[in-house]
């Protein structure tokens, strides 16, 4: 029987795989099934090259923004820069004091803190889980940017962290006295020690983890193509996935030929079908794979995406 998309409870729908695959369409598709059953439905892009906008037709900016004529759509696009601008209003403060402290350093030095690596993608996660915790949504559709950068997002959290702290032992030893320090030096006016503090940055960066990982709160998706690249893609994909202690809740497989009239669609097809078989064989048991058309078309526009949510959840697979 041929699959459908079903993404009843979670709250938080992560959409991942190779560039131009297809993944801004899924998404969107998706937003827009949840708006039109009345929940309220942020969708949201990571991607450095967000496409959200043209699909449309507004202007999205880095703040949740309505859709204007799809009631209970909000959307937005979020950059890395706007990432680090809200890390830093949020913890540079707290960063500055702890470390001015005890060493002589100026504002730059939660700069210096930025660029850790890992930064940008914990406060990404971080700001995501706090939008779909925020109650004012019911759903929130993540479109991620294309994969290598989604790994990067599970892999960093908590590398920051290190940083931050080798940057803060390395201060203390200056004054070699970091034993002493470290439990006993405490914010101006504050009653937590260093210690606390840094204790209390890494359950953040747990409860985000963990948040994540939960398949009740979150459903990962998969775009993937039938070709040797896709299915390549999609193993090292799925297993970095696995690695990192998340599971694939469907996957789409798009632009498959349903109709082949010419010989040159047949065998396109043909070589579609062998990997579709592949890709069926190895995870078809596991989880849901939705095969979507090749439209003639580009699809664009809200109606276009609305027909081909249609196939996601109501018609299902053509395959
Ligand atoms: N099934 C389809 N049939 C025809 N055109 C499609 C189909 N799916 C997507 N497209 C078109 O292909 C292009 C790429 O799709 P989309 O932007 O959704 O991919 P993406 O994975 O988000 O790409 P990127 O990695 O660049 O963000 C778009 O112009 C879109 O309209
Ligand atoms: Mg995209």
């Amino acid at each position: 029987m041929a699959a459908t998309l079903t993404l009843d409870r979670q709250r938080l729908v992560m959409i991942g795989g190779k560039g131009g695959v297809g993944k801004t369409t899924t998404a969107a598709a998706i937003a827009l099934r949840y708006a039109s059953q009345g929940h309220r439905t942020l969708i949201l892009s990571s991607d450095p090259a967000p496409s959200l906008s043209d699909i449309f037709e507004t202007p999205l900016k880095d703040t949740p923004t309505p859709v204007p004529g799809i009631p209970g759509l909000s959307g937005m696009e979020i950059s890395s820069r706007e990432v680090l601008k809200r890390w830093k209003e949020r913890f540079g403060p707290e960063i500055y004091e702890v470390v001015s402290s005890f060493a002589k350093v100026d504002y730059d030095f939660v700069e210096y803190i930025g660029t850790a690596p890992g930064i940008e993608e914990e406060y990404m996660l971080n700001y995501i889980m706090e939008q779909v915790q925020s109650g004012a949504y019911d759903r929130v559709v993540w479109d991620t940017a294309p994969a290598g950068h989604t790994l990067r997002l599970l892999q960093l959290p908590g590398v920051f962290l290190d940083h931050l702290e080798a940057a803060t032992k390395f201060y203390m030893n200056l004054y070699s006295t970091f034993d002493k320090l470290k439990a006993s030096v405490k914010l101006q006016g504050g009653k937590r020690t260093l210690l606390e503090i840094i204790a209390g940055w890494r359950e953040l960066s747990r409860q985000v983890i963990n948040f994540i990982r939960d398949p009740e709160n979150v459903a990962n998706l998969l775009v993937t193509i039938p070709e040797a690249l896709g299915v390549r893609q999609t193993e090292r994909i799925v297993r970095e996935l696995e690695e990192n202690g998340l599971s694939v809740h469907a996957m789409v497989v798009n632009y498959v030929i349903a109709n082949a009239d010419c010989d040159f669609h047949r065998r396109r097809q043909a070589m579609q079908r062998r990997y579709w078989k592949i890709l069926k064989e190895r995870y078809g048991r596991k989880i849901p794979l939705i095969a979507t058309p090749l439209s003639a078309e580009e699809i664009k526009g809200v109606a276009q995406i609305r027909r081909f949510g249609e196939i996601l959840f109501m018609n299902g697979s053509v395959w």
